[in-house]
């Protein structure tokens, strides 16, 4: 049984390439050792985070998420048991505009102009 976590955030700082990648891959080394997947989507300053994995090991997160200064209004939108994982081939995969990429960004997704990506619908509710 998995848990699912969906919140929706504002950033506190202008985030370039570089803050982007930190937070990303900081993101993703700590979600492997926690077995947590899923999906940050970063549009016009504002966060939409998919996560997944033991119950356990998302409240331990989330807490940390939570706190984190980089960003503000952090509203759940989302959070149930589940029994599969959406993104199960992601420690976090990252949608955003293109002109962020930073070469070695891990499971990079380009966003078109209307704000999509292929993972942004799986990330609804
Ligand atoms: C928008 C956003 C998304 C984040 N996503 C994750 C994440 O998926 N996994 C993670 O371990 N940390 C994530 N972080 C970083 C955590 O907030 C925190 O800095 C990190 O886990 C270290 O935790 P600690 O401050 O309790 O030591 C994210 C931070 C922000 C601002």
């Amino acid at each position: 049984m998995f848990e699912r976590l969906v919140y929706h955030s504002k950033a506190t700082q202008e985030f370039g390439s570089l803050g982007l990648f930190k937070l990303l891959t900081e993101a993703q080394l700590r979600n492997e050792q926690l077995q947590i997947t899923g999906h940050l989507l970063f549009l016009n300053g504002e966060f939409t985070q998919c996560l997944e994995g033991p119950p356990a090991h998302i409240e331990q997160v989330w807490q940390s998420i939570h706190r984190d200064p980089r960003h503000c209004e952090v509203q759940i939108l989302a959070r149930h048991r589940t029994d599969e994982r959406r993104f199960a081939e992601w420690s976090m995969a990252f949608s955003t505009h293109s002109s962020f990429y930073v070469h070695g960004m891990r499971g990079f997704f380009p966003v078109d102009d209307a704000g999509e990506s292929p993972l942004v619908s799986m990330c609804s509710i």
